[in-house]
């Protein structure tokens, strides 16, 4: 356990370190994955997607069903760490045998009859492999790791969208708040940059740790706190942040998910943090969705985040919905439970809404730069596709807005 100086007595800083055995067993798999192709690229060949967010129940079962019928080591390692599927014992052995009993042994795998399904998932990033919990089935917790604690969040198109804008602002010493995986600090990191991860929750911070070892990756370190308490009193070129930011009632479920009723509980206190961990000329930015209420513009929402930092600020905002459409697309997980489940879930999610006043939810990108003067930008980057993209996205707003 490492103390920060800075840090009070409630504030203490942790360093988890993983068990060498899981390490190992991770970077083994984190080798043969690379070698066979497992990478962003084969994800979108094979199902035309890039990030799971996209892929529904349905689908999923018909793309299951369609790689069951092959045999080549892509398909097999897709089946078990992408559509999180049983695969059966003698296939897998075929292609992995020596990995699949110390696999078992470490705890990444478990038997189920015939079949073997892989405890945590794998996210391949931008050259890195990235190990989390499963976004899709429920299976008993990985025996691999000691903390206790939450569901790792799995990347997400949310994930995805700040590691393609993180490379082109990375410089100095950066931090990551609110780390999950470990994913955007393993880019950073796999960009030679020196990066510290900061989670709530030991069994992120253990899975970060890891993803980091598995990744041969030095240069990130992990710390476990409440945002910036294992880092006070310390400044850095760089902060991204991608906090718990749903819109949603369910206070007590996974630490990754719920940002309140207006979505910007755990923004506003990363915000409020920026100017004093920037140094001048620092950059930092974190994507959020923003609940808001009948006659509020998301410019009157954003000042009271931003107003009191000593710099420029974009806001781009790059999709947005009325309270109902947004609650049947996220009560989506219910179904699994069956229709009633999803009504009831539906209903008690847009009361809780209602009550709150919140009637259109955005999603947003905010990107700030410590100039000196503060001035707020709010700007649309909603995508209008059809019949060609006819506008520039959000990424790319950002990323010109940095180098202005
Ligand atoms: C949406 S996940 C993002 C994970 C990862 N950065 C990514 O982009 O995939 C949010 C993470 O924030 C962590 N978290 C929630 N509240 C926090 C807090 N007050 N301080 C630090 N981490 C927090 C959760 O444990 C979770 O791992």
């Amino acid at each position: 356990m490492v103390r920060n100086p800075a840090a009070t007595a409630l504030e203490i800083t942790v360093e988890v370190r993983p068990e060498p055995q899981a390490a190992e067993c991770l970077r083994r798999w984190v080798k043969q994955l690379r070698r066979q192709r497992y990478t962003p690229e084969a994800i979108q060949q094979v199902f035309g997607i890039r990030s799971a967010d996209e892929l529904g129940a349905a689908e999923r079962e018909v793309w299951g069903t369609r790689l069951a019928e092959r045999t080549d080591p892509l398909s097999v390692w897709l089946q078990l760490f992408w559509l999180e599927r049983p695969v059966r014992y003698e296939l897998l052995a075929g292609h992995a045998d020596q990995l699949l009993e110390s696999g078992l042994q470490a705890g990444l795998f478990q038997r189920c009859g015939r079949s073997v399904r892989a405890s945590l998932r794998a996210e391949p990033v931008s050259g890195a492999i990235v190990w989390a919990d499963h976004r899709f089935e429920d299976v008993a917790r990985t025996s691999m790791l000691r903390q206790h604690g939450g569901p790792v969040y799995p990347p997400g198109a949310d994930s995805l969208m700040l590691a393609e804008i993180v490379p082109h602002f990375a410089t100095g010493r950066m931090l990551d708040l609110c780390t999950g995986s470990g994913v955007l600090a393993l880019i950073i990191a796999r960009g030679g940059n020196k990066v510290v991860g900061v989670d709530i929750d030991p069994r992120a911070v253990e899975v970060a740790q890891l993803n980091a070892e598995a990744n041969g990756l030095k240069s990130a370190r992990f710390l476990l706190g409440d945002l910036y308490a294992p880092v006070a009193g310390e400044r850095f070129h760089c902060i991204v942040a991608n906090p718990p930011f749903v819109c949603s009632p369910y206070a007590n479920g996974p630490r990754y998910h719920s940002g309140g009723p207006l979505g910007d509980q755990v923004l506003r206190r990363i915000v409020a943090g920026f100017s004093p961990h920037l140094h001048r000329g620092g950059k930092a930015l974190a994507i959020s969705h923003v609940g808001l209420r009948q006659g509020e513009s998301l410019a009157d929402r954003a000042r009271t985040w931003l107003s009191h930092f000593d710099g420029r600020c974009l806001v781009a905002e790059f999709a947005r919905a009325d309270a109902a459409s947004f609650v049947a697309q996220q009560a989506t997980f219910a179904l699994a439970e069956g229709m009633a489940s999803f009504r009831r879930e539906f209903r008690r999610w847009l009361q809780f809404l209602r009550r709150h006043r919140v009637h259109e939810i955005a999603a947003v990108l905010v990107a700030v730069e410590r100039t000196g003067t503060n001035f707020i930008e709010v700007v649309s980057a909603k995508p209008v596709v059809v019949p060609v993209p006819l506008n520039k996205s959000a990424i790319q707003v950002v990323r010109e807005w940095w180098t202005h």
